[in-house]
């Protein structure tokens, strides 16, 4: 038997009608925010990550699936989707067209993690990336649209908040990093040790359990953010204030991509276990430029967004709104005898064009073997026809809940029906 890859896995009914529902609701509130959406291809060539993800970073240094293409250039599944959104940005200078550049995505992302539950070496995000303004504004209402998304879903989730300033800040960061690690970095991981001497702000994102102590120790980077910084993240904070947007303040919360500047921020769920983040992002001014937009104006530059994983998302629309995706069926039509295969065929047309969800049973096996299949099914109702009722323009209308059957005449049948399935909805 040949099996899934590793970590891949494939999505069935009824899940499958939970991912529309979250893909449906996330359309739908991105166009009353006025975004649009941009489709970007899979593979990308490697250096776009390296250069915009960061080559330090565990995602870009261990987890792409990279592979040489027959003319030795280095090709990548994505493992995010923000690094080709900002290259098809300045591939094709977005910045020129009026507005702001308000672009979302859907589809599958690729890391080669270990698996666990949340975890997955192909999974599927939502993201939305707004380019073209470094407002604190932009920032909140973006943070607004997830909250209205969040609560469109039912699921519960808590917004983490934090800022971790611009490059200079952090240079400044990085040497109080430095200065507090040098006593204990011996007994830190190997991973770390590397990290103190390549980027040192990549500790706090650790996660290996004997590192946490010291990491929890570290001195945090909110007195190092120098005055713009501080008074946009305070800006973000009163508008949030203002908008009633509860947050929490995580100051080493620095996101595990390096292309984050000002504001990062993690929605964390509590019905999931170690895999918590249900979505993450933050800004990333500089960004466009690294990948080779103009200079000026500064606003091209200037850029925010999220990723939500869908995979996790799912999981937490089960287990906190108790979704299951399970579709009613409205009514299975049955044929009583094989010569009324016909008939019962043009019936369930009839009962579809009315909206109802219908399927035939087959003439062939007895009435009783069909009215087990169809409770099986899951049909609200049988619809049985039968010769005799036919000629006469009459069916007879099982429900099988309640195991009650009575005769109604054919032309009503839309109307018999119409009653139970908005219970059933
Ligand atoms: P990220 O935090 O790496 O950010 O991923 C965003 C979300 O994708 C995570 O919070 C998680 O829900 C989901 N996710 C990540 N890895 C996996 C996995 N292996 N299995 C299942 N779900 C996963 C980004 O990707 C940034 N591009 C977000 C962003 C957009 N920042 C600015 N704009």
């Amino acid at each position: 038997m040949i099996h899934a890859i590793k970590g891949m896995r494939d999505i069935l009914p009824p899940e499958t009608a939970l991912w529309r529902r979250l893909e449906d609701q996330a359309r739908e509130v991105f166009r009353l925010y006025g975004f649009g959406e941009i489709r970007t291809p899979v593979l990308e060539s490697t250096e776009l990550f390296s250069r915009a993800v960061g080559a330090e970073t565990d995602i870009v240094g261990k987890e792409m699936f990279t592979f040489q293409d027959r003319d030795d250039s280095s090709l990548s599944l994505r493992p995010e989707a923000t690094a080709s959104v900002v290259r098809a940005y300045v591939e094709h200078r977005l910045w020129e067209r009026p507005g702001l550049t308000r672009l979302y995505y859907q589809g599958p992302m690729f890391r080669r993690e270990r698996p666990q539950k949340g975890r997955y070496r192909q999974f599927s995000q939502i993201g939305a990336e707004v380019l073209g303004s470094g407002e604190p504004g932009v920032d909140y209402e973006l943070l607004e649209m997830l909250s209205l998304l969040i609560a469109r879903c039912g699921v519960r989730a808590e917004l983490r908040l934090n800022s971790i300033g611009c490059p200079a800040d952090r240079g400044r960061y990085h040497q109080a990093l430095r200065a507090a690690l040098e006593p204990v970095i011996g007994g830190m991981c190997a991973d770390c040790q590397r990290r103190m001497h390549t980027n040192p702000l990549r500790i706090l994102d650790c996660k290996v359990p004997a590192d946490q102590p010291i990491i929890a120790a570290l001195p945090t980077i909110e007195e190092f953010l120098d005055a713009p910084c501080r008074e946009h993240f305070a800006e973000l904070r009163r508008l949030l204030d203002a908008g009633g947007i509860a947050y929490e303040l995580a100051p080493r919360l620095v996101r595990g991509l390096d292309y984050y500047n000002r504001t990062a921020f993690e929605f964390v769920s509590g019905a999931l276990g170690a895999q918590n983040a249900l979505l993450g992002g933050g800004r990333y001014d500089g960004l466009a430029r690294a990948l080779g937009a103009p200079a000026s104006p500064a606003s091209i530059d200037q850029a925010i967004g999220f990723a939500l994983g869908e995979d996790r998302w799912i999981l937490a629309m089960q287990a906190d709104a108790g979704a299951t995706g399970e579709e009613p069926l409205d009514v299975c039509v049955i044929p009583v005898g094989a010569a009324m295969t016909a008939p019962a065929l043009a019936l369930a047309r009839q009962v579809r064009a009315a909206g109802f969800a219908a399927i035939v049973g087959d003439g062939a096996r007895k009435l009783g073997k069909q009215l087990e299949i169809a409770a099986r099914e899951g049909a609200r109702f049988a619809v049985l026809v039968g010769e005799q009722e036919a000629v006469q323009g009459r069916l007879i209308l099982r429900d099988l809940a309640a195991g009650e059957q009575r005769e109604i005449p054919a032309v009503q049948l839309a109307e018999h029906l119409a009653p139970a399935r908005e219970v059933a909805r």
